[in-house]
């Protein structure tokens, strides 16, 4: 891939074992609670996130589902009109079937965006059953005013993931690309947790923007480089 005079003049360097690994674009997590933090954000480019989930909030289920809404919310309204919301999240077999897809489609409408694509993103081969999880997840996008653009998979692999409730790299490199081609040019992801949207986002010489409540997962996220492939 070729780099811009600018792009090149931003780009950092990180030394690892085994050699120098390039990092493109810039990088800024804040060690914070995202809720607060949310609620002072307006008009940015774009959000790629996975609101945490119920035992990991150690939250009832009568607590989480208006969490759930709330926090889907909150990262709705903080994108510009022409920007981008994309949530990349898992049902849950709780009591019947908790469908995220509906709540934060529901919540949208209630804001006036639209919701542009929901794709599939597959956590276990085709025909295989997990009795507590789903075997998919989805990935939503919401905008308000923003454009469709190019057509990309509605089926992908998630691929690797980096800890055990990390978004698969293969999903998170087919979103954070659609945005590329959409011109966005910097990714916000309230929920980092170990990385995997900024790493991919500065791999695609992007600019990146996390939040975590954890101080592990913050080190994490500032250190993780995955290759953009
Ligand atoms: C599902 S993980 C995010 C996974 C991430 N997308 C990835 O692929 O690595 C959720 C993260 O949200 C963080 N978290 C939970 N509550 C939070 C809060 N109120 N503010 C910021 N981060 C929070 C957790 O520490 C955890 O790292």
């Amino acid at each position: 891939m070729r780099l811009s005079h600018a792009s090149r003049t931003r780009q950092r360097t990180r030394k690892r074992a085994g050699g120098t690994i390039a990092r493109k674009g810039k990088r800024v997590i804040y060690c914070r609670d995202a809720i607060p933090w949310l609620e002072k954000q307006k008009g940015l480019d774009a959000i790629v996130t996975s609101i945490p989930e119920m035992d990991e909030m150690g939250m009832t289920f009568t607590e989480y589902i208006p969490f759930f809404r709330s926090t889907a919310r909150r990262c709705l309204e903080a994108v510009k009109e022409t920007g981008y919301c994309i949530f990349l999240q898992t049902d849950r077999k709780y009591k019947g079937w908790v469908d995220k897809s509906y709540l934060i489609t529901n919540e949208a409408e209630g804001l006036g965006m639209r919701l542009l694509w929901h794709k599939i993103a597959l956590r276990v081969e085709v025909g295989k059953a997990d009795l507590y999880r789903p075997g998919y997840s989805h990935m939503l996008c919401y905008s308000k005013k923003g454009k469709i653009g190019i057509p990309i998979a509605d089926v992908v692999h998630r691929g690797e993931v980096t800890y055990p409730n990390a978004f698969g790299i293969d999903a998170v490199r087919h979103v954070v690309g659609y945005l590329k081609k959409q011109g966005v040019k910097t990714i916000t992801d309230p929920f980092v947790g170990s990385g995997t949207v900024v790493a991919i986002a500065n791999a695609m010489g992007m600019s990146a923007v996390g939040v975590d409540i954890d101080k592990a997962q913050c080190e994490k996220a500032r250190k993780l480089v995955l290759e953009r492939m």
